[in-house]
């Protein structure tokens, strides 16, 4: 939901062409997080004024308009130290439109400029405060409003600090944000800060730092603007050291994929830090002091590889993500099963493993693909667990207010570890005492820090904003803790061996399931003019139907449903008839013969179901001409394989139908608005 980007070199020469290359190729990395339109701000040629460029559309239009705008030679002069900022858009106040692309400013003069991700709640007060002193409004955005915030309290406190301006703006607003702010008042500074919405500093050095650690700063007030209150000046204790380096770039990013190139030293910021560069010195500040707040902000060193982040070969993330997970389900078990001794280690949940088994019930959150990998685990989860499980969509979990006891273990699954409705609920649980469990894949993400435990899924950084390898990387994650619950029962060895033998094979079985690409695509010309698709399936199946059909959904704006064949006679089977197209998942598990009923009530009906089926299962096959054979493996892992040829088809149709297929129309990879 928005990325946003900052450089701020500190006597480090760079030309302001050089600053926006760095700002485009940033804008470029977090383009998955929303590409409706964009921006960028940089100082004028002569230092005294901010210079903006905004585009609807993706960042490429934004390339292309400052390859235009800034071809004079004034901008390849080299600055000692400047700052840039940079934002991509997920709209959610206002169209899409130059007028409400972010950078925001203060007043005609680009006295101030914000760049945000988040959704200010109160932006219809504070926008009548700012109104009633003369302000006037140029955007839709709640976003405008803080651009104008400070530069209201500039005029009337003349006396503070840029960060002390940024700091009072923040005690006014409330809701969701991550911001950069950018002022030609305070030429060479940047400030920075974050609520609920993600936000890191890359540290770029030429040498090794003297420290790992960022002391933090503490203020006192947190008073909230009545009508014509002065606001009070926010007081800091003294035991503040910054970090002092001569030559210094910083990075100010959504994510670490957009810095990764630059540095691999990054800070991630909690809520309501408040960082600051000021002659080169990053201070990072807290508004008020909390008992648990720590007392200083750990320089952490990304573990990513460029390479992870670039597509390669492949014409798009997505397919080059579809074509990894032979090995990021091995990542997702690296150093976790032995298979020789058949045993199963997770880290992050070891020590809670007594805890979890005494609890009174599981409770799997997630949205989109994340509950999915939830749906398609619960049923081995109940086998090997033997406790309740109950699967949630967050979103309509918080609506419902569910009673969360003390004795929940509540397991928040999360691709990003970011979205919104997610951490809402992790949040709810944490409150009533629960313990916690995250699994996810981007390390040091709120729902990580959130978190008391859990697991990361190593599958890799997702780009495309269909998950595809984060799903299979989840659904491994869920097994190993099933089998980890089932370790010591007796009874359940046997069938604790049968799956771990399963997941030995998982790897070659998924090279196996890709070369059906070409088949597959075959398959997407056949479907690819049609208004709707149906998939069918149960038991273990049924979550590949469900997402399928949002692959389908998102990717090619095709309607598409999961069904559930047990319920097909209860009346989706009123869709089917010769013309409507249908896939069936029948495989030969304890659910066959209810599919097979299944595939016989479509096809009594002329439907002509392509179906997805074990390799060599001729008496399935005679059912249609038309069908997709996977190799053989246990039951509880079948829908790994079976959701493989889903993304394919999904991934083919969309390149078709002329879809965008890793910036599908009106979404975004990381949802961090509820
Ligand atoms: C999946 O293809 C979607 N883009 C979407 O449903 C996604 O899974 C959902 O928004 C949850 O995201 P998360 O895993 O990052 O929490």
């Amino acid at each position: 939901m928005c990325g946003i980007f900052a450089y701020l070199n500190y006597l480090t020469p760079k030309s302001r062409l050089e600053v926006l290359d760095l700002l485009v190729t940033g804008l470029k990395r977090l383009e998955y997080r929303g590409y409706d339109s964009t921006g960028v701000a940089i100082d004028s040629p002569d230092s005294k004024n901010i210079v903006m460029v905004k585009r609807t559309g993706k960042v490429k239009v934004l390339e292309d308009a400052i390859l235009e705008h800034f071809s004079g030679g004034e901008y390849s002069e080299p600055v000692m130290t400047h700052i840039g900022i940079a934002h991509t858009r997920w709209a959610t106040h206002g169209v899409p439109c130059e007028r409400n692309s972010h950078p925001h400013r203060s007043d005609e003069g680009n006295g101030f400029v914000v760049v945000h991700n988040g959704i200010i709640t109160n932006y219809n007060d504070v926008k009548t405060f700012l109104a009633k002193r003369g302000y006037e409004f140029e955007s839709d955005t709640d976003t405008e409003v803080f651009a104008k915030l400070v530069h209201h309290l500039w005029k009337t406190h003349p006396t503070y600090s840029f960060r002390e301006l940024v700091e009072q703006a923040i005690l006014q607003v409330e809701g969701a944000f991550a911001i950069a702010v950018k002022s030609k008042h305070f030429p060479g500074e940047c400030v920075a800060s974050r609520r609920s919405s993600p936000l890191l500093v890359g540290i770029k050095t030429k040498t090794r730092l003297a420290t790992d650690h960022i002391p933090i700063l503490y203020g006192k007030d947190d008073k909230k603007l009545t009508s014509d209150q002065v606001l009070p000046r926010s007081d800091s204790t003294s035991e503040f050291m910054p970090l002092e380096e001569k030559e210094v770039e910083y990075f100010f990013a959504s994510d670490a994929s957009a810095v990764i190139e630059h540095t691999n030293r990054v800070i991630y910021l909690e809520d309501d830090d408040v960082a600051a560069v000021r002659d080169g010195t990053l201070s990072i500040h807290r508004l008020k002091k909390s008992l648990d707040d720590p007392h200083a902000r750990e320089i952490t060193t990304l573990k990513m590889e460029i390479q992870q982040i670039m597509k390669g070969n492949y014409d798009y993330f997505m397919q080059k993500e579809i074509f990894e997970q032979p090995d990021s389900v091995v990542n997702t078990m690296r150093g976790r099963v032995r298979f020789d001794g058949n045993a199963i280690v997770l880290g992050g949940i070891k020590d809670y493993i007594p805890e979890i088994k005494r609890c009174r019930r599981l409770m799997l959150i997630g949205c989109g693909t994340s509950y999915h990998s939830a749906v398609a685990t619960r049923q081995l989860l109940e086998e090997l667990t033997e406790l309740p499980v109950m699967v949630e969509l967050a979103s309509d979990f918080l609506d419902r207010n569910t009673p969360i006891f003390r004795d929940d273990v509540c397991f928040f699954i999360s691709q990003s570890g970011e979205t919104a409705d997610t951490l809402m609920a992790l949040r709810y649980c944490k409150q009533r005492g629960a313990l916690i469990v995250g699994i996810t894949n981007t390390v040091g993400s709120s729902i990580c820090r959130e978190s008391h435990c859990g697991v990361h899924i190593n599958a890799g950084p997702e780009i495309g904003v269909a998950s595809t390898k984060a799903y299979t990387s989840q659904f491994i994650s869920l097994v190993m803790f099933a089998l980890v619950m089932s370790e010591d029962r007796l009874s359940l060895q046997q069938r604790r061996l049968e799956i771990l033998q399963a997941l030995s094979n998982l790897a070659d079985q998924i090279r196996e399931v890709l070369k059906l690409d070409s088949k597959v695509q075959e398959l997407a010309k056949d479907l690819y003019q049609h208004k709707s698709l149906l998939i069918m399936g149960r038991g273990y199946n049924f979550a590949t139907c469900l997402e399928g059909a949002l692959k389908v959904k998102e990717l090619t704006y095709m309607h598409s449903e999961g069904i559930m064949a047990g319920e097909l006679k209860h009346g989706p089977l009123a869709l089917v008839d010769g013309s409507m197209p249908v896939l069936m998942i029948v495989l030969r598990d304890p659910v066959y013969v209810k599919c097979m009923n299944a595939l016989q009530q479509v096809t009594s009906r002329k439907g002509c179901p392509v179906i997805i089926c074990e390799e060599g299962d001729e008496e399935t096959k005679a059912f249609s001409s038309r069908h997709l054979e996977i190799p053989r493996t246990v039951d509880c892992l079948q829908g790994i394989l079976t959701v493989i040829p889903m993304q394919l088809l999904s991934y083919h149709i969309a390149v078709l139908r002329g879809c965008d297929v890793d910036c599908p129309r009106n979404l975004a990879k990381s949802v961090t608005v509820e």
